[in-house]
């Protein structure tokens, strides 16, 4: 495999268990890293990035994330492979879920990457996602306010769907 990197932004600690879940499931040696530790340089110097983002605020990016997020769009992503997971509230945030994750999308999404590891909404009770393009959540979301209990199903489903397709 080559380089990879799970980078994550999260305020109460949520999105980093995650990040270390998915690091769990991926085996291999990807680095997990805070989002506020990285610079573009730091962004290009892998082959594949998971990227993860938890929604504060109505819909806003994570406050690491907001800090980041301009270094993210400045760097050269062209060829790498993406994967975005997203956490949220379906129940207290149900008009914004995972907003966070579509954001983090948008940065993305032009830059020459292959995306990986969109997921069905099927499943989730919200009412609105800036995170769903064409039907479909650009990434794994995850609710760990109410459904924790499904999380790791949720992971290793996902982590399975795009491990052929990591570098
Ligand atoms: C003040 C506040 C605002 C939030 N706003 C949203 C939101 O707009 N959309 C959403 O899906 N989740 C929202 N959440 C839920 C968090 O994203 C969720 O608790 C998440 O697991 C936190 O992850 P973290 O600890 O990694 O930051 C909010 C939570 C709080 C406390």
């Amino acid at each position: 495999m080559g380089k990879t990197a799970i980078v994550f932004g999260s305020t109460t600690g949520n999105t980093e268990s995650v990040a270390e879940m998915i690091a769990e499931k991926l085996g291999g040696d990807a680095s997990i890293l805070n989002v506020d530790d990285m610079s573009s340089s730091d962004f290009e110097s892998y082959d594949n990035l998971i990227l993860g983002t938890s929604t504060w605020g109505s819909g806003d990016l994570q406050d690491d994330w907001e800090g980041s997020i301009d270094d993210l769009e400045s760097a050269d992503l062209n060829g790498k492979v993406i994967a975005l997971f997203g956490l949220g509230d379906a129940e207290s945030y149900s008009d914004t879920f995972v907003d966070g994750m579509g954001k983090v999308y948008e940065a993305v999404k032009d830059k020459g990457c292959t995306l990986v590891g969109a997921v069905d909404t099927d499943g989730y009770d919200y009412e609105e996602s800036e995170a769903v393009v064409d039907g479909k959540f650009v990434g794994l979301p995850l609710d760990q306010d109410n459904a924790d209990d499904e999380t790791e199903d949720r992971v290793t489903n996902w982590v399975e769907s795009f491990k052929s397709l990591l570098k």
